[in-house]
């Protein structure tokens, strides 16, 4: 459930117009609801309740310091790939011990700058990763709490392209090499061995490759504790589809904890999570203006002032994002194509979408933008990167400002021997 719907033929966020946003903000524009971020949030964690688990947002799929914070006050930790993810977490006043540093190509500088921050847990994804992280833990004096990511061999989503877990992926180690890395961890003087992690891919539409990745892990853990290992955690990382309204629903975050749930009851052990998209992606929306409507013969085509660099997934993965009018309209629909300003066929956001007629100046709202769609934009063809916006109940505030053409290029300069 989210928070956008028309009241009087308008599309509103929570208790805001979000025409009103557009004309005070500008468009394009991100657009987030606190209600259905907090809402997400605490429907995840109710369904496996009893039981409490821990979830760390996953950075990558929202980075605005705003929506970390929304989701740090009501619980969440965050999962981070990158220095600047962990320093976003910090910023947005995660506390350091709910920070969780994952991915495959941590450097050593990333390494220790983790370290010093005092997060809170270490995804490891090799062999030569553990080693390193093991002599910078010697040299700095501390003990790192390390989980070692493992490649199940059995990979899932919606899209080859955010498929992570099979066997031909760069994740992760193999079962045989993590049951080894994981008693040379636990023996070392430096490192925290606390258990593994998971994580097989993105808008996964089904349970039954992520209950095969968890019972890989569970048996795993099962074999370490018997081998005399101490292991606390598992990490069963994100990756549960969302509606993207031209898709068959996904499992439910009910029918998700279910499984989890029945698999662990007989095995004590912390679980945690790292979702992304399931938080974020129907929390947000990318607001637009029609520029024009270019009529052809074969089809007309709808020209929007939001392009690829503000919402790259339609590019990329061929994703889905359903188009809706800001002013709700009862008239007849026509099949057009719905683009972007950039020069290049790829900026494309629809072929043949059916959508009621729309003219220069009318609002339309890309809906499930929330996650990956400010995170990923560029500022290609020298457009301005889209400002965010986020929504509390009849209140808004603008979260990221519109980064200018100006801004880009007061970065840069000419060299000296221009000018001479
Ligand atoms: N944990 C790890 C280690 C991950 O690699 C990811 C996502 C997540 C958690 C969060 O997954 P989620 O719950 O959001 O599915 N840009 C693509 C999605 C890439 C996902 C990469 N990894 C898209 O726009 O569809």
């Amino acid at each position: 459930m989210n928070h956008f719907a028309y009241r009087d033929g308008e599309l509103w966020c929570e208790d805001v117009p979000l025409r009103a946003i557009a004309v005070a903000v500008g468009t394009p524009v991100y657009v987030y609801s606190t209600a259905t971020l907090e809402r997400h949030l605490e429907v995840f964690k109710a369904a496996f309740a009893p039981r409490e688990v821990a979830v760390a947002f996953a950075v990558k799929a929202n980075g605005n310091i705003a929506v970390i914070a929304t989701l740090a006050r009501r619980g969440a930790g965050a999962d981070t790939v990158s220095a600047g993810e962990i320093k976003r977490a910090l910023a947005a006043g995660v506390a350091p011990s709910k920070i969780v540093f994952s991915g495959v190509g941590k450097t050593a500088d990333e390494l220790a700058f983790a370290l010093a921050s005092g997060v809170g847990q270490i995804n490891v994804e090799s062999a030569a990763e553990l080693y390193l992280l093991e002599a910078q833990a010697a040299q700095l004096g501390v003990k790192p709490a390390v989980a070692l990511r493992v490649n199940p061999a059995i990979g899932a989503g919606g899209h080859d392209k955010i498929t992570t877990g099979g066997a031909e992926t760069k994740f992760g180690v193999s079962r045989a090499e993590a049951l080894s890395l994981y008693a040379y961890a636990d023996a070392s003087d430096h490192l925290d061995a606390i258990g593994l992690a998971v994580h097989i891919g993105s808008q996964i539409q089904d349970l039954t490759p992520l209950e095969n990745a968890f019972r890989t892990l569970k048996s795993m853990a099962r074999d370490l504790r018997a081998a005399g290992h101490k292991l606390t955690h598992l990490d069963l990382g994100g990756g549960l589809g969302v509606p993207y309204f031209d898709q068959p629903a996904p499992p439910s975050p009910a029918a998700y904890a279910e499984m989890i749930n029945a698999m662990f009851a007989d095995f004590e052990i912390a679980l945690s999570f790292e979702p992304g998209r399931m938080i974020a992606a129907n929390g947000g929306v990318l607001i637009a203006q029609v520029i024009r409507m270019q009529h052809r013969p074969e089809r007309d085509i709808l020209v929007l002032d939001a392009a690829m660099n503000d919402l790259i997934r339609p590019a990329m993965y061929d994703a889905f994002h359903d188009i809706w009018p800001v002013r709700e309209s009862d008239a007849t629909r026509a099949p057009m194509d719905v683009v972007g300003p950039v020069c290049e066929t790829a900026d494309t956001f629809a072929r043949a979408r059916a959508l009621a007629p729309l003219a220069a100046g009318d609002l339309v709202a890309f809906m499930s933008a929330g996650a990956y769609g400010a995170t990923m934009s560029s500022m290609y063809n020298a457009r301005a990167l889209a400002p965010e916006v986020l929504v509390r109940g009849d209140r808004f505030e603008i979260v990221r400002r519109r980064f200018a053409i100006e801004d880009q290029i007061a970065l840069e300069r000419l060299p000296g021997w221009i000018n001479t």
